[in-house]
C-alpha cells in the first residue's frame, strides 16, 4: 500500500509517500520558520497563507520524488487535528480535493498519533533504532505538546495519556528561553548547541528543578522559563561562557524532568520499552541522558531519526496507512479541530504542582 500524507498543522507544509510497512518513498517539508522568525513564534494568519501558497507544489514534489502518480496511490492521509484551524484547513481542503478527484479513500490523522508512530518509519538514507514492539512508553515532547503515553497499538483506543504538561510544552520553553537570550527562533537547536559547550553546575542555582510533584507524571515548565527571565532581568543577557553555562543549566533541568518522569512511567506500567518523539526528541542532551538511564535499567530505547522527530508528513502517511489497512475511512465532512482526539488526564492551566 502506498499512501500520500499531508501535514499543515503548524508552520511546516509537508507531503510524503509512505508504505504501510513504514518505508518512506518521499518526504518533502517546506518550512515557514524564516517567515515567523521576526515575531519569535508562529503567527497563525501568516501560517495559513503560506500553506495555501506551498501546498500544491509540495504535494507535486512528493509524488515526483516517490515516482508515483495520484492514480497509483492507495489512499490519502491528512492531519486533521490538533493544530491551528486555518492551517489545518489548507491541508484538509487539498487532501479532500485530491481524494475526490482521483476517487481515493481519505483518512484523517491525529498529529500526536503521527509523532508517536514516527519511530516505525524507515528512511533508506538514515540510520534509526530498530522499531519497538508494542506496548511501550513514549515521551512526546514538541513545540505544542509534552506528554507521556502508554502505547499498546497504533489505534486511538490503544494509546493512553499518563501525564502531560500543565502549562508550557517543553519545546515552547526552549523557544521562550532562546528568545529571552536573543538566540532566535526556533530556540531548541540553538540552546542545544550552546548547552554542549556549557557547564550546568556554574549556573545551576538560576534554574531549579520544576516544582511538579515528584510522584506525578505531569510536567510544568513555566517556572523554569520564569527563572531564566528573572535572571536576565536582574543581570542582563549573559555572553560567552556564561551564556553557554546558562543554556546548559536550563537544558539539564528540562531534560532531567523529561527523563525522570518517563522512566517512572515505564516502571509504573511495568514496561521496559521506551520511545521518544517530537521535535525536542532531536535534543542531544535528551537523547544521551535517556539512553544512559535506559541502559542502566536494561530498558530498550527507540529513537526516531532526526527527520522523523520534527514535523513531517511521513509520520502522517504511515499512521494513515495503518488506518486504511484496518478498513477505516473518513468522509468529505472531515473537519479540523484544535484538540487531540487522544483522551487526556492532565488539566492544562491547572498551575504547577
Ligand atoms: O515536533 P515539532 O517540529 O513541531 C511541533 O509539533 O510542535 O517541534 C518543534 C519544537 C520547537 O519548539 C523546537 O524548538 C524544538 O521542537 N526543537 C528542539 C530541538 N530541535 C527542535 N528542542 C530542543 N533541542 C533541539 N535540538
Ligand atoms: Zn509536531
Amino acid at each position: 500500500m502506498r499512501v500520500l500524507g499531508v501535514e499543515t498543522s503548524c508552520d511546516e507544509t509537508a507531503a510524503a509517500v509512505v508504505t504501510e510497512a513504514g518505508l518512506v518513498l518521499s518526504d518533502v517539508v517546506w518550512s515557514q520558520v524564516a517567515l515567523h522568525a521576526p515575531y519569535g513564534g508562529v503567527v497563525p494568519e501568516i501560517a495559513s497563507r503560506d500553506h495555501a501558497r506551498a501546498i500544491l507544489p509540495v504535494i507535486r514534489e512528493s509524488l515526483m520524488r516517490a515516482g508515483i502518480r495520484v492514480d497509483e496511490l492507495d489512499g490519502i492521509a491528512v492531519t486533521s487535528r490538533p493544530g491551528l484551524s486555518g492551517a489545518l484547513l489548507v491541508g484538509l481542503q487539498a487532501a479532500k480535493g485530491l481524494a475526490w478527484a482521483a476517487g481515493k479513500p481519505l483518512v484523517g490523522v491525529d498529529h500526536l498519533v503521527g509523532h508517536l508512530l514516527a519511530v516505525f518509519l524507515h528512511r533508506p538514507d538514515e540510520a534509526a533504532s530498530p522499531a519497538p514492539a508494542y506496548p511501550f512508553v513514549a515521551l512526546l515532547a514538541s513545540g505544542g505538546h509534552t506528554a507521556i503515553y502508554r502505547v499498546d497499538g497504533p489505534g486511538l483506543g490503544a494509546i493512553r495519556e499518563l501525564g502531560a504538561t500543565r502549562d508550557d510544552a517543553a519545546g515552547e520553553a526552549f523557544d521562550k528561553v532562546a528568545k529571552l537570550l536573543g538566540l532566535g527562533y526556533p530556540g531548541g537547536p540553538a540552546v542545544d548547541k550552546l548547552a554542549a559547550q556549557g557547564d550546568p553546575s556554574r549556573a545551576g542555582e538560576v534554574v531549579p528543578l520544576p516544582m511538579a510533584r515528584r510522584d506525578s507524571l505531569e510536567f510544568s515548565f513555566s517556572g523554569v522559563k520564569a527563572a531564566v527571565a528573572r535572571h536576565v532581568a536582574a543581570k542582563g543577557v549573559p555572553s560567552g561562557q556564561a551564556l553557554a553555562d546558562l543554556c546548559a543549566a536550563f537544558q539539564r533541568t528540562v531534560v532531567d524532568t523529561l527523563v525522570n518522569k518517563t522512566i517512572r512511567a515505564a516502571r509504573q506500567e511495568g514496561l521496559e520499552r521506551v520511545v521518544i518523539a517530537g521535535g525536542v526528541a532531536a535534543n542531544k542532551g535528551l537523547r544521551n541522558r535517556m539512553a544512559a538511564e535506559c541502559a542502566q535499567r536494561g530498558f530498550t530505547l527507540a529513537v526516531p531519526s532526526h527527520a522523523s522527530c520534527t514535523d513531517n508528513a511521513a509520520m502522517i502517511a504511515y499512521a494513515g496507512a495503518l488506518r486504511l489497512a484496518a478498513g477505516e475511512r473518513d468522509g468529505m465532512e472531515l473537519s479540523p479541530s484544535t484538540r487531540t482526539a487522544l483522551p487526556r488526564v492532565t488539566r492544562k492551566g491547572a498551575g504547577p504542582r
